[in-house]
């Protein structure tokens, strides 16, 4: 296997040289200062700080979630080495994947070798400024009219059905297959590997659909990549932020224009997994989607998103209805940079927009309902200090006494943790996300990730403490880890989660270094369990005790319960 560990490692983190090791902030935890390193001569890596380590097929099976052998696979795929001949390491589905890459790479190939053949491409590229340089920067190419991109995989000997798997022919009426882009400029959208995945395909001129898309394939899933990544990743390190804008052309060209920490969400609705892939590079965004409502409602959508795993929002408004792209072109880069620059903070557009939506935003009422659509974003914020900031901006643009304000994001806090709710998009389309965990719960998992902290924790939480919680599966696997072993590995604890509880997990920890961590603080968050399990246990003495009393007699049960629940509530108050 001839991929280097620092180069592979590089792909992802920052690394410093530092005598015979390079050294980076670790991807698997999160800390301030680098404890993670990485020793080429030994081809291993190791962090000081979780305690996770080994060679490149660990790093791989780690990052990118992997199993071993689909470990193997992935670097073989990016090092161009064929993989083993071992039935046994190359499983069906690993051998289909590598096929459909396979014509992928030579559907990128021949879409690019037909741009300079297509004057009519050349040009509509040359009205829109895109240079030759960005052309083969960004691969871009032409999908020739009628089939010829199925004729030309086909005597490559793919089959029609793996085409249409990998989205580039569709089957028309009588069954008969025909090419998906005819007639268009392709984008390819590539992986982090740097393999092309899918495509995007703009009509030259107007006409519908202006766009066409690859379909979910096997390789590619719109939520989760994010088109232009691989060109912005070095950039957004560099800058220490990234821009996300909508469109294609949104992207290449303030990229063309030097503006390279750019990326672009394709289409309007962000997903989870999108902010999760830049939370790799950053945790600093700026917003800048089109200026018309699907753009601000996309906008609205992605605010919350991103607040949620822990990012800092800025959004950018463009004046004049216009798209980054067009900006560029017409007013120049610098211009674009200075309002980059001057963006302003996610609360300031949430109150700007909320405010231009009330008919009389300065009557009580009007008011009222600025700050209950604002609120469910601020309670996002991890944050106690952040939130109180915020706090004061809303009160002061709305002329409201802070207190009030304050009482209100508190009585937000409760009835959302209670129903689950998410701020923005009400109409219910979206699967409902699962309930947040409460703070003392954030408070406890920070807690427990902590090296300085993990022991104290541990030995006051009983089992019975996190019952029913939204991280008690989370809990239960570290208290259980502890229990097995001495040393604590997020890995195991990782691997040991699933789904829902895996994605908590990542964010709660990702955002764990912004929790401030104390003994008062983490013994009020024990406190705070403490009280949930005695209103637990109330509820169901006072369920047993309605049942009993429908017997009208008194019985000893029923005193023995009466009793049972003064106690309990005498508990709750100290
Ligand atoms: P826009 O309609 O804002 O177009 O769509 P645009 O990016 O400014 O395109 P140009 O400048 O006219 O070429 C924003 C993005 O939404 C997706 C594309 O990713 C597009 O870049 N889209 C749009 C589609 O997928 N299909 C469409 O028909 C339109
Ligand atoms: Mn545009």
């Amino acid at each position: 296997m001839s991929v280097n560990i620092v180069d592979l490692v590089g792909g992802y983190v920052r690394l410093r040289k530092q005598g015979q090791n390079h050294s980076a902030l670790c991807p698997f935890h999160q800390e301030k200062t680098p404890s993670f390193s990485v020793s080429e001569s030994r081809q291993i890596f190791k962090c000081f700080g979780c305690g996770v380590g080994g060679d490149v097929f660990a790093f791989v099976q780690q990052i990118e979630h992997l199993t071993f052998p689909e470990a193997v696979t992935f670097l073989a795929e990016r090092s161009g080495i064929p993989l083993p001949a071992n039935p046994a390491e190359s499983s069906g589905e690993n051998v289909e994947r590598m096929r459909l890459l396979e014509i992928m790479r030579l559907a990128d190939e021949f879409y690019r070798e037909q741009l300079p053949r297509s004057s009519d491409a050349q040009d509509y590229l040359a009205r829109r400024k895109i240079t030759s340089e960005t052309i083969s920067r960004f691969g871009l190419g032409f999908a020739p009219p009628g089939s010829q991109i199925r004729d030309h995989l086909s005597s490559h000997g793919f089959s029609l059905a793996e085409l249409e798997k990998c989205g580039l022919v569709a089957r028309g009426e009588g069954g008969s297959c025909y090419d998906k882009f005819r007639s268009r400029v392709t984008f390819p959208i590539q992986n982090l590997g740097g393999q092309t995945i899918a495509f995007g395909g703009r009509i030259l001129g107007d006409g519908v659909p202006k766009y066409l898309n690859s379909p979910e394939t096997p390789l590619y899933s719109k939520g989760r990549n994010l088109y232009g990544l691989l060109a912005a990743r070095e950039a957004i390190r560099r800058a220490g932020f990234a821009i996300l804008v909508e469109g294609y052309f949104d992207c290449v060209v303030p990229s063309q224009c030097g503006v390279a920490n750019i990326v672009a969400s394709l289409g309007t609705s962000l997903t989870e997994g999108q902010v999760h892939l830049l939370g790799r590079y950053t945790r600093k965004v700026i917003v800048n989607f089109d200026p018309d409502s699907a753009g601000v409602n996309a906008a609205l959508r992605s605010i919350d998103m991103f607040l949620a795993q822990g990012f800092q929002v800025n959004v950018l408004r463009l004046p004049h209805g216009e798209d980054p792209d067009s900006f560029v072109l017409n007013h120049g880069v610098e211009r674009y940079r200075k309002f980059l620059k001057s963006s302003e903070s996610f609360v300031d557009f949430l109150l700007e927009h909320f405010i231009r939506q009330q008919r009389d935003p300065r009557s009580p009422k009007g008011k009222q309902e600025i700050v209950d659509h604002v609120l469910p974003y601020i309670t996002r914020l991890p944050n106690r200090i952040e939130r109180a900031e915020y706090i004061s901006k809303i009160s002061s643009r709305l002329m409201l006494d802070e207190r009030i304000v304050m009482t209100e994001l508190r009585r937000q806090a409760r009835s959302t943790r209670r129903r689950g709710d998410e701020p923005g998009d009400k109409s219910g389309e979206e699967p409902r996300t699962p309930p947040e965990p409460t703070l003392a719960e954030r408070t406890l998992l920070a807690a427990l990730i902590s090296d300085a902290h993990r022991e104290k924790v541990i030995r006051s939480l009983e089992p019975d403490l996190y019952l029913n919680l939204v991280c008690e599966r989370i809990f239960d696997q570290i208290v259980q880890q502890k229990n097995q072993s001495s040393e604590f590995c997020i890995f195991t604890v990782r691997k040991a989660l699933q789904d829902d509880d895996l994605d908590l997990f990542d964010r709660l920890s990702l955002q764990s270094a912004e929790v401030v961590l104390s003994d008062e603080i983490i013994a009020s968050s024990v406190e705070a369990l403490q009280d949930l399990q005695c209103d637990r246990i109330s509820r169901q003495i006072q369920e047993e005790i309605t049942r009993e009393e429908r017997g009208g007699v008194p019985s000893p049960r029923l005193e023995e319960l009466l009793r049972k629940k003064e106690e309990t509530q005498r508990r709750r108050r100290r």
